[in-house]
């Protein structure tokens, strides 16, 4: 039998209870496995979009699931296979959490209670840890931590976690160039390493387009899908980042230049 696709959308559209039609016509299907990107601008139905794949919002319209399972109708299947880092992240920076509490979350999280952390878990924290340099910091309290080493522990600890398919969203927003790295490094080393699937949104292509194999491209609706090339095309580049975008080529690869991202990357 071969394996459903990754994430499929027939015909999809989401309004939000304020009225505002955040995607529509959202008709896609990408293979599995994938380390694919989500890239658009700011308000373009990214987030939205990943919110109805993992059943956190109903879709007005349409369809869409995720390994074959309908997001509306079997979403706790869905829940068992993602490990989700989403866009901010609720951590309460008044409670005194050290790092290793958040990264054993991504092990104890699906387990049934009472979650105690065993070596193995402990081991699994570790190791997930050094994939994001952040080792040294077991110990240490997260909120003291600079953004960028806050957004490399949660991703440690979505490194930490099971199931087969990671959702990240926007986890290079606001970190600096070297945390960037790291992330995407450590992606890339576990998705070519583990039989998992990534989802990456980001609204910069520029730091993950030589590691992606498949991008789609919204804008409330899908404006292209296909290899990180294909997507790197002028005339769809300007018809969602405006008149000014312009894609560059260095080395052999190509990158892209917008209002939105410039060459620093961040929100
Ligand atoms: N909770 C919400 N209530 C109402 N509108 C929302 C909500 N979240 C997002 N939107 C709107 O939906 C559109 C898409 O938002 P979002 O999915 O967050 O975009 P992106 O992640 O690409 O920046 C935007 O116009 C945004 O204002
Ligand atoms: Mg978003």
């Amino acid at each position: 039998m071969s394996t459903p696709p990754l994430i499929e959308a027939h015909n999809l559209a989401v309004r939000y209870p304020n009225g505002e039609l955040a995607l529509h016509n959202v008709s896609f299907t990408i293979n599995s496995p994938s380390f694919m990107a989500i890239i658009g601008p700011n308000g373009s139905g990214k987030s939205t979009l990943v919110k109805a794949a993992l059943g956190l919002i109903k879709p007005a319209q349409g369809s869409i699931k995720v390994l074959g399972y309908d997001s509306v109708k079997q979403v706790s299947k869905i829940r068992k296979l993602v490990r989700y880092v989403p866009q901010r992240d609720r951590i309460e920076l008044a409670v005194p959490m050290k790092v290793k509490d958040i990264v054993l979350m991504g092990r104890l999280l699906k387990k049934l209670p009472p979650r105690f952390a065993s070596s193995r878990d402990t081991e699994i924290a570790k190791e997930a840890l050094r994939q994001v340099n952040m080792e040294s910091l077991w110990n240490h309290p997260f909120p003291e931590l600079s953004g960028g080493q806050r957004q490399r522990v949660l991703v440690a600890r979505a490194l930490a976690g099971e199931g087969s398919i990671l959702v990240l969203d926007e986890p290079l927003a606001g970190t600096d160039v070297e945390s960037q790295d790291l992330i995407v490094d450590a992606l890339g080393r576990y998705h070519r390493e583990n039989d998992v699937s990534i989802i990456m949104i980001t609204h910069d292509l520029n730091p993950i387009h030589t590691m992606v194999q498949d991008v789609l491209l919204l804008k409330n609706t899908v404006i292209g899908i296909g290899e990180p090339c294909s997507i790197m095309e002028p005339e769809l580049i300007k018809k969602v980042y405006g008149p000014t975008a312009k894609i560059v080529e260095h080395s052999g690869h190509r990158y892209c230049l917008t209002r939105d991202s410039g060459f620093d990357r961040h929100d």
